[in-house]
């Protein structure tokens, strides 16, 4: 890495360490403050009266949903437009055992807990506006406010667009769907737009592959496929309990409907009546996140991790170039490029193997599989975005251990890449980018790309931060920053989830994992590395079980924003977060802000 920038700075913050307290926890000399939680309105209304939905959801509780900040809040983004700064932020999913009294015992969602919580996923577009506390306020009822949820009509675009594996009996072309699910993380473009990513989409449908209506089954292939995907994640599978109210999520009614989530959504917060476009030039798997970078000739590169074990890093790099004078002219820059999937030789070098190319000619695709690929793949080349796993699995892709987040670094120029954990490795599977057996800490690798340009199709690569605990008693939990086993006072880390690299190059890490298996049994936090003096420090600790999104920065990175994910899973004593006061029953997640009480920049 060329450390040739010279105004990198020391952290001079003194870090915290990991705690099992039931409050957010920050380093002396900082502040921070709830930006907008679950349940508050983006319109002028009421905000969700929590008491009611908690006892009996209704249709009035669904109604009040589609207005109102969506639950377990993932990626976070802060846009600034000349006159409106706007924040846009992911819904992932929801915890219906936290939300509705009694749901494990009854073991049967009723019709309004699923409309409810279908309404209660998807993203939420809000104005926020600095306040003379040097906090933001969200603003209730500003004409971009936004919600787009599991219902919200969104288009299909790209090369699989009107693919019979896409077609169902409410869109026999195959070019439109309902909603967006599983909304993990995400990634900004330069133009301005969110690239949403739709994660684990096959815990929303039910049904029994072997059971599929014949006259529906428009391609064989499609059980092959769901298999590879997991869906659906248990036959009859009530935790959503969508498939039991709505066909299209049962997949012995409509097979082909899963295939239509797994893609990269892009939202413009810019323009309320742009419908959500899911871009499936970008492939089809478990998408974490798409982060973007411009390449050298003006391309750009989205980076993009397939979260599940054994599962790939990918990267997308566009056909035309990005044009910073014409908004407009790069919506459909994402239609046409090139799809590569990575490979991580044991020797530190690495290539971006293509998987295939997809560009238009008078309005028609021409798609050019990797000729490597078997028949399946040369006869119907679509399948390469469907079937997108598959082909990685042909091409020798690298299996990893479970890609979360993935962001160049404009400072270091080179990429981040987060490997959450995968305690299953096995030591006969380990590989010099995954080499740790029985992963239970996980790692991020530092890939640099060849003359450090994104759209290069070889890097080099190495392991910046293996994580872990510098007082572990294993060797194998230790932990190794560049490679150097961290000093005593570091502060323990594990499971790394999403990033966020702050205007100097530090890499601002929110994890996700604990307290869990053989991980660390304290909260979740957020810690922040230097990649030039090869410090790690930790700035913020989370409520009890709770996971730490979206860490994101406002433009003149006085604020640091992040996400409280699902506070209390798996332990409904384990937390009430945040403590308002304000008659509700329950845990809330919610995007908080923080800052340094003098008002500086939050990474001096
Ligand atoms: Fe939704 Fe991979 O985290
Ligand atoms: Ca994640
Ligand atoms: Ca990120
Ligand atoms: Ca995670």
């Amino acid at each position: 890495i060329q450390t040739s920038v010279k105004n990198y700075k020391n952290l001079s913050f003194r870090t915290i360490y990991p705690d099992t307290k039931d409050e957010i926890t920050i380093p002396e000399g900082y502040e921070w403050k709830i930006l907008i939680k679950w349940g508050d309105p983006l319109d002028n209304n009421d905000g969700i009266n929590y008491q009611n939905v908690f006892e009996k959801a209704s249709n009035h509780d669904v109604e009040r949903q589609k207005y109102c900040f969506g639950y377990n809040n993932d990626f976070v983004g802060f846009f600034n437009f000349k006159d409106k700064t706007l924040l846009v932020v992911n819904h992932e999913y929801t915890n219906p055992e936290i939300m509705f009294k009694d749901y494990f015992l009854r073991n049967q969602p009723t019709k309004e807990e699923v409309d409810f919580m279908i309404q209660a996923h998807g993203l939420s577009i809000v104005e926020i506006k600095k306040n003379k506390d040097g906090f933001f306020e969200y603003v209730k009822g500003y004409k971009f406010n936004r919600r787009i949820t599991a219902e919200t009509k969104a288009l299909i675009s790209g090369p699989a667009k009107g693919h019979k594996l896409l077609q169902t009996s409410y869109d026999p072309n195959g070019e439109f769907v309902y909603g967006t699910i599983a909304n993990c993380s995400a990634g900004k473009t330069p133009w301005g737009t969110v690239l949403s990513c739709e994660e684990n989409f096959h815990s929303y449908f039910g049904g029994d592959l072997e059971n599929i209506e014949p006259e529906k089954m428009t391609d064989y292939k499609v059980v092959e496929i769901h298999q590879r995907y997991g869906v659906p994640d248990i036959k009859y599978h009530d935790y959503y309990g969508f498939y039991k109210y709505y066909d299209r999520f049962n997949v012995e009614k409509e097979p082909n409907e899963a295939n239509r989530f797994g893609w990269v959504v892009e939202v413009d917060p810019l323009n309320p009546n742009r419908p959500p476009i899911k871009r499936t030039a970008l492939g089809r798997f478990k998408h974490e996140a798409a982060n973007t970078a411009i390449g050298k000739d003006g391309r750009v590169a989205v980076y993009m991790g397939d979260d599940e074990r054994y599962e790939y890093l990918y990267k997308f790099v566009t056909k035309n170039k990005f044009d910073p004078n014409d908004r407009e002219k790069n919506f459909n820059l994402l239609d046409e490029g090139t799809l590569y999937v990575a490979v991580f030789n044991d020797d530190f070098t690495g290539q971006w193997v293509e998987i295939a190319s997809a560009y238009l000619e008078n309005g028609k695709y021409i798609i050019k599989p990797n000729p490597k690929l078997p028949n399946i793949f040369q006869e119907d080349p679509v399948l390469c975005f469907i079937y997108t796993r598959k082909a990685a699995d042909l091409l020798n892709a690298t299996k990893m251990d479970r890609p979360e987040d993935v962001e160049y670094n404009y400072i270091t120029k080179s990429v981040f890449a987060v490997m959450t954990y995968n305690e299953k490795r096995k030591a006969s599977e380990t590989n010099a980018a995954n080499p740790r057996p029985e992963n239970t800490m996980g790692h991020i690798i530092e890939i640099i790309e060849e003359n450090h340009n994104p759209t290069s199709t070889k890097f080099n690569w190495r392991i910046a931060l293996m994580c872990g605990d510098p007082k572990a008693s294993s060797y194998n939990n230790k932990l190794f920053i560049y490679g150097q086993l961290a000093k005593s006072d570091v502060p323990p880390i594990s499971a790394p989830d999403n990033i966020a690299i702050d205007k100097v190059g530090n890499v601002w890490i929110a994890t996700d994992g604990n307290p869990g298996l053989d991980r660390l049994k304290s909260n979740d936090g957020v810690y922040v590395l230097n990649p030039f003096t090869k410090e790690l420090k930790m700035f913020l600790s989370g409520v009890p079980n709770c996971e730490i999104c979206g860490p994101e920065f406002s433009d003149d990175y006085k604020i640091f924003f992040c996400a409280i994910q699902h506070p209390g899973e798996g332990d409904l004593n384990a937390t009430k977060w945040p403590y308002l006061n304000d008659n509700c029953p329950i845990p809330r997640p919610a995007v908080i802000q923080v800052k340094r009480k003098d008002g500086l920049e939050v990474y001096l």
